[in-house]
């Protein structure tokens, strides 16, 4: 360097690795799968459970660590979208603060559904500018979706995930078992993302949900097809975020469904959850692909029938062309000044469309409700 030196370059690679490990029985004393990252002789962690999957498992979780003689802190903190706050976040870290951890090999651990691994992913990424952590997922959304990414998050201002950041977690182990406790209604808001990635990008699993959703759903996903059904969600979405797990690239298939959905989740929090937002996003998404002949009529009958033979009710009430206009609106901010919309131009592919009108939208609002008149289709009624 010379004095005269006015310019440094600092160019650096991280390399992220992580693995999603099927581990049934995760909390039966013998098994180890939870024991094979960090330290364990006199280790510590901090865990924080979904307060429904306490009521279930609470027992079950504080014997496994005390059968391990791991010193844990274990809290509780309540699901729901209308605990993602800022509140919630510090609340979490101030426990977490009166329970020193090693800063590398005593990884947090979070357990419950996409609310809770969120928030205590953003508490993770936070503290100390990053220590580890595991996620285990026990609804169906955090198991094939909010889980397997790095993404975390808590609503801010208003706004949905406005705070977050992108933290690879240390492993997640997933257990099917935890999905038995989960209830019908939250079992479907996970089927929702399932239905959004074979629309997208996969035909094959479109005929498997036609084939078999229902029944797999109405066991919450307990039998063999369950578990196909599964693992060929997780493959899928785990093939789109892989390549672009930091969202350089914002035309991202994975957002089918997550355009007009932002505004209705937003405004209609307390009665809509994230995965019915999506489902009522993708059947407007899929009227306008219909409307500009991408998706021929067999093609969208296939994808209504498909939502129907699954038992899902459509919430259209909280439709609004204005709200779902200002909404697409929002997300242009968000994909860096294009709308950026991925829309199915047959059953699994899609294309990305950066000028949709706000006539567009009423009209498949208003297509939706001729259809579900016309149709008198006893399973679009509520
Ligand atoms: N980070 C991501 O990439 C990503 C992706 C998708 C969704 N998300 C986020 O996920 C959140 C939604 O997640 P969610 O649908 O899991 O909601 P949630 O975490 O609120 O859980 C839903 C309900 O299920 C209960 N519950 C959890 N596990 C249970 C079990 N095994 N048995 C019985 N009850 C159980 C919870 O207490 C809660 O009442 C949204 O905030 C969304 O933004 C994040």
């Amino acid at each position: 360097m010379t004095s005269g030196t006015s310019r440094w370059r600092v160019a650096y690679q991280r390399p992220i690795e992580y693995e999603i490990v099927n581990a049934p029985g995760l909390f039966e004393l013998q098994n180890e799968a939870l024991l094979s990252v960090g330290k364990i002789r006199g280790g510590r962690r901090f865990v924080v459970v979904d307060g429904n999957v306490a009521r279930f498992y609470g027992d079950k979780i504080h014997s496994y660590f005390a059968h391990h003689e791991i010193e844990a802190k274990i809290i509780t903190f309540p699901g729901g979208e209308e605990n993602k706050t800022v509140d919630a976040y510090l609340g979490i870290l101030y426990e977490l603060d009166s329970f020193p951890i090693h800063r590398r090999d005593e990884p947090i651990i979070a357990i419950g559904g996409g609310v809770l691994t969120d928030v205590v992913g953003f508490i993770a990424s936070s503290y100390r500018r990053s220590v580890p952590h595991i996620k285990v997922p026990t609804t169906l959304m955090g198991y094939i979706d909010a889980s397997v990414g790095i993404k975390t998050g808590i609503n801010f201002n208003g706004h949905k995930n406005r705070l977050g950041s992108f933290e690879p977690p240390l492993r997640v182990f997933l257990d099917r078992d935890f999905l038995k406790t989960l209830p019908r209604r939250h079992i479907l808001n996970g089927v929702c993302e399932i239905i959004k990635l074979a629309v997208i990008k996969d035909a094959g699993l479109f005929s498997l949900l036609e084939g078999h959703g229902a029944q797999s759903a109405a066991i919450n996903f307990q039998d063999q097809r369950g578990g196909e059904i599964l693992n060929r969600a997780i493959s899928g979405m785990l093939e789109e975020l892989e390549p672009n797990l930091y969202e350089e690239n914002l035309a991202r298939k994975v957002d089918f469904g997550h355009t007009f959905s932002y505004g209705l989740e937003t405004r209609h929090e307390a009665h809509l959850l994230h995965g019915e937002a999506v489902l009522l996003d993708i059947v407007i998404s899929t009227l306008i692909a219909r409307g500009r002949d991408l998706l021929s009529e067999q093609e969208t009958c296939r994808i209504f029938n498909l939502i129907g033979q699954l038992g899902i009710v459509l919430n259209t009430d909280v439709l609004d062309a204005g709200l779902m206009w200002q909404s697409l609106l929002e997300r242009v901010e968000h994909r860096n000044g294009y709308q950026r919309v991925p829309m199915p131009d047959s059953l699994g592919n899609c294309i990305f469309i950066n000028d949709i009108t706000y006539q567009e939208i009423e009209s498949a609002v208003k297509n939706l409700n001729d259809w579900i008149s016309i149709k008198n289709d006893p399973i679009l009624e509520r």
